[in-house]
């Protein structure tokens, strides 16, 4: 199950992302996947002000993965850099997955292994405008109760003006 939605501007995609962090709880697992600039910072920056956090968001740059102060435990990780599965296991990367955090992965098609942990799986690319984005948020272990309750809320995605395409 899927629904793609299209944004116009980085404020649009981080109000997609607030919408889906707002149906976050402990232990879910988003992966985030789609090339430079495609959005997915923005994205997870909207995802982690939905949890109810104000931390703020970047970009893991040296390190692997960030936590958050917020309501929920957040974990922010970039595996951008990630050549090999190894470097995670030498980080203890899956002492991440407690079942407390929320954990939002960038890059995550470098660690394929992270797909059975993965409640939804999110695609970022770009659209025909220049600021055009669009984003392919699929279900995978999320409960289908909660998938309703995400693609209901998605659409007042509609009314910042985020079309929804399909
Ligand atoms: N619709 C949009 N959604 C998100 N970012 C956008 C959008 N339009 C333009 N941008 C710009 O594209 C860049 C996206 O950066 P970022 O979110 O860091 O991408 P990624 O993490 O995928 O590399 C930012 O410079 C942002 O301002
Ligand atoms: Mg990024």
């Amino acid at each position: 199950m899927k629904v793609k939605i299209l944004t116009h501007s980085r404020s649009e995609t981080i109000a997609l992302g607030t919408i889906v962090g707002r149906e976050l709880y402990r232990g879910d697992v988003v992966l985030v996947n789609g090339a430079l600039g495609a959005g997915k910072t923005a994205l997870i920056t909207g995802m982690v002000r939905g949890t109810g956090s104000d931390d703020y968001v970047s970009s893991p740059t040296y390190a692997i993965t960030q936590h958050y102060e917020g309501p929920m435990p957040l974990v922010h990780a970039d595996l951008y850099r990630v050549t090999h599965p190894r470097e995670l296991d030498d980080i203890g990367f899956e002492e991440t997955f407690d079942g407390m955090n929320i954990v939002l992965i960038e890059w995550a098609e470098r660690a394929t292994e992270l797909e059975r942990l993965a409640g939804l799986v999110v695609r970022c690319s770009s659209g025909g405008a220049q600021d055009d984005r669009i984003f392919d948020i699929e279900r995978r272990g999320l409960d289908i109760d909660r998938w309703v309750a995400l693609c209901a809320a998605l659409g007042d995605a509609v009314v910042l003006d985020a079309g929804v395409v399909v």
